[in-house]
């Protein structure tokens, strides 16, 4: 029988607990510590699942016994800590944006090949059914020659959420505000079906927020380097919050995904999408919760198999390092008024 891959995780605030229920479900699989620099944060996920809690990720990086390393903790510390869990012989996951700064992807990069570990970004979307079967369908030429992107979150936030902790919309520890934060997901996916961008040209600015020093509205016209054309739009000012959309058109067909699902499937072939039977059973109910996080519980899953089977999971540090670099150079642009070319 295989050996159980054991997981710590750092950081107990909004998304840690999705990772410690998601790894709590995977066979195999078992949570055994958490670390919050925030006791109480940290004694609690401790206690829903009775594993011991720390307040120094750093004593947590010491037991033999951790294989795997989840890091839940604000963007800018992202690559820090994995560092940290790498250099510890540890297996890193790492929330997205996998940092804020390139230079410090590069690093997490190298230190988890150098340590002999594998890095895993998050990047939940990737495993939707409808974003899987329109990969596949683009790899297999279906929609023809690809023509246009676009990758669409008309999001909402709240001032409160923004208040919510002091790293919140800050350049050093969000990254930046919206595309950072919340469209970094429809920026994944459009650069995973469109492939590498070549060049961009964008805007970005603050309208409906106060206290915050990032953008909440932004657009951006993109060149790939295949020839296709694109735009990003992405926000946290479109109260009280509409529509996320991934749109991919070629010159055989298109595919409009709406809040994660296929709403539009039309190739000139005449096949229709029939949505696959769901893989995982819910254990309780349907409620948006508990949907939720089956992201998560696959992406986990997939890095737990990459570790039994020792190959890359599907969002590696170097896949993860693409979006991030598509809105550094938003940012870019936005800044400077000049079109950038990206590498
Ligand atoms: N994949 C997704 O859909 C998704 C959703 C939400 C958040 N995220 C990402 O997850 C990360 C965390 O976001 P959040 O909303 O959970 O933030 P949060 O503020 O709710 O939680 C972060 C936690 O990290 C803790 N922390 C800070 N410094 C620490 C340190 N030195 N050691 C240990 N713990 C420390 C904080 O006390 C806090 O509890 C961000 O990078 C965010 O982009 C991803």
């Amino acid at each position: 029988m295989e050996s159980t891959i054991k997981f710590g995780i750092v950081g107990c605030g909004v998304i840690g607990p999705t990772h410690a229920r998601s790894i709590s479900e995977i066979e195999g699989a078992q949570l055994v510590a958490v670390a919050d620099v925030v006791e109480e944060k940290a004694q609690a996920l401790a206690e829903m699942y009775e594993v011991e809690a720390y307040t120094d990720y750093h004593k947590m990086l010491e037991r033999q016994d951790i294989d795997v390393v989840s890091i839940a903790t604000p963007s800018g510390m992202h690559a820090d800590m994995g560092i940290d869990a790498a250099r510890a012989g540890k297996h890193v996951i790492v929330e997205k944006p996998m940092d804020v700064r390139l230079d410090k992807a590069d690093a997490l990069i190298a230190a988890c090949h150098e340590q002999g570990v594998k890095l895993c970004v998050i990047s939940q979307h990737r495993f939707d059914h409808g974003i899987v079967d329109l990969k596949k369908a683009i790899q297999e030429g279906k929609l023809g020659t690809l023509a246009f992107g676009g990758g669409y979150t008309q999001w909402y936030r709240a001032q409160e959420y923004y208040d919510s902790g002091d790293w919140r919309g800050t350049w050093a520890l969000d990254g930046g505000g919206a595309l950072m934060n919340q469209s970094i997901h429809y920026v994944d996916m459009l650069q995973y079906m469109m492939g590498p961008v070549e060049e961009i040209h964008a805007y970005t600015a603050r309208r409906a927020h106060v206290r915050i020093e990032v953008e909440d509205v932004s657009a951006a016209t993109l060149k790939f380097k295949s020839g296709a054309i694109g735009v990003i739009e992405g926000m946290t000012a479109a109260f009280p919050g509409f529509d996320a959309r991934l749109e991919i058109f070629g010159s055989d067909g298109g595919v409009i995904i709406e809040n994660d699902k296929v709403k539009d499937w039309r190739l000139r072939d005449g096949e229709e999408y029939t949505p696959p039977q769901e893989d995982i059973p819910l254990i309780v109910g349907t409620s948006s919760a508990d949907i939720w996080y089956l992201g998560h519980r696959r992406e986990i899953q997939d890095m737990v198999d990459a570790i039994r089977e020792d190959r890359p999971p599907l969002v590696t540090g170097e896949e993860g390092r693409k979006p991030l670099e598509i809105i550094l150079a938003i940012y870019e642009s936005a800044r400077t008024g000049q079109t950038v070319k990206l590498a």
